[in-house]
């Protein structure tokens, strides 16, 4: 008799490179990205490729989007929730954002979240148009529930994956990051931001943040400033102004990071 030879296991689930390195290293990272421009010089940086229909790990209905590619040690994923279907718009925000890491998690078991994107920082906390902040806590800031310990849940303040070797070999900056479902800041969300002492403020890091911990997956949170809030420019406009360039920094910087976490263990971050 004779045996058939192994057949070859389909592309996304063949071992990468990461199996060779060593052991404990980290192997899987998975990117969350809100928008498409935000995405697009990362995708174009790696090479990386959009998964076709019949890879889909997403529900057929769903608008999420997934490139992956290899990169030294790491294979990467990086997901998006993709355009509204109805207005077509990139699906920013925390509903949208907690839903694709979910799926995401579940399916590609990471070894670690890297939610990068852009933010709104304060002048009056550090923060200048073009910095890179890893988020050293989230929290929401619209949720306010006015009852005892309901509150405290509305907020969902929790410390982040601490990488203390990213942040000194890397030079980023370090700040509290606050979540919200708005662009603008209306005076309750402001007051919120302030006592949740936040220096930059997104629409999805504390919705990552709940999933991650659901799984137990460490998260880094990577947001680039490309408008200050406390500043006297109208947020719509200076966030569009400085979306491309800021986008570039971010890119410089999440390569950076992958660059240092390449060969290493969770624990050496
Ligand atoms: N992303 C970029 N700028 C932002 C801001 N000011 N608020 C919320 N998310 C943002």
């Amino acid at each position: 008799g004779f045996s058939l030879p192994a057949m070859a296991p389909p592309p996304s689930e063949q071992p990468d490179s990461a199996a060779a390195a060593g052991a404990g290293a980290i192997s899987r990272v998975l990117i969350v990205m809100a928008m498409e421009t935000e995405a697009m010089p990362l995708v174009n940086r790696f090479n990386l490729v959009e998964a076709p229909a019949r890879e889909s790990i997403f529900p057929k209905g769903a608008s999420w989007t997934r490139y992956y590619g290899g990169h030294k040690d790491l294979h990467i994923d990086l997901v998006m929730p993709g355009k509204d279907a109805v207005f077509g718009v990139d699906s920013v925000g925390t509903v949208s954002a907690s839903l694709v890491t979910y799926a995401s998690v579940e399916a590609l078991k990471p070894d670690l979240i890297i939610n990068a994107g852009t933010a709104g920082g304060f002048k009056a906390k550090g923060a200048s148009v073009g910095d890179v902040f890893i988020a050293s806590d989230v929290a929401f800031h619209d949720r306010r529930i006015p009852i005892p310990v309901f509150d405290m849940y509305g907020v969902g303040a929790r410390k982040t994956f601490a990488a203390p070797n990213i942040l000194k070999e890397l030079n980023f900056k370090a700040g509290k990051l606050s979540t919200g479902d708005s662009l603008d800041m209306c005076p309750q969300d402001e007051e919120m931001i302030v006592s949740n002492d936040a220096t930059i403020k997104d629409m999805e890091g504390a919705a990552v943040a709940y999933v991650a911990d659901i799984f137990s997956t460490p998260a880094i949170f990577v947001k680039a400033v490309t408008d200050i809030v406390d500043g006297d420019k109208p947020t719509p406009e200076e966030f569009l102004n400085n979306l491309i360039s800021v986008t570039a920094r971010l890119e410089v910087s999440v390569t950076k990071v992958l660059d240092f976490i390449s060969g290493k263990r969770i624990s050496d971050l």
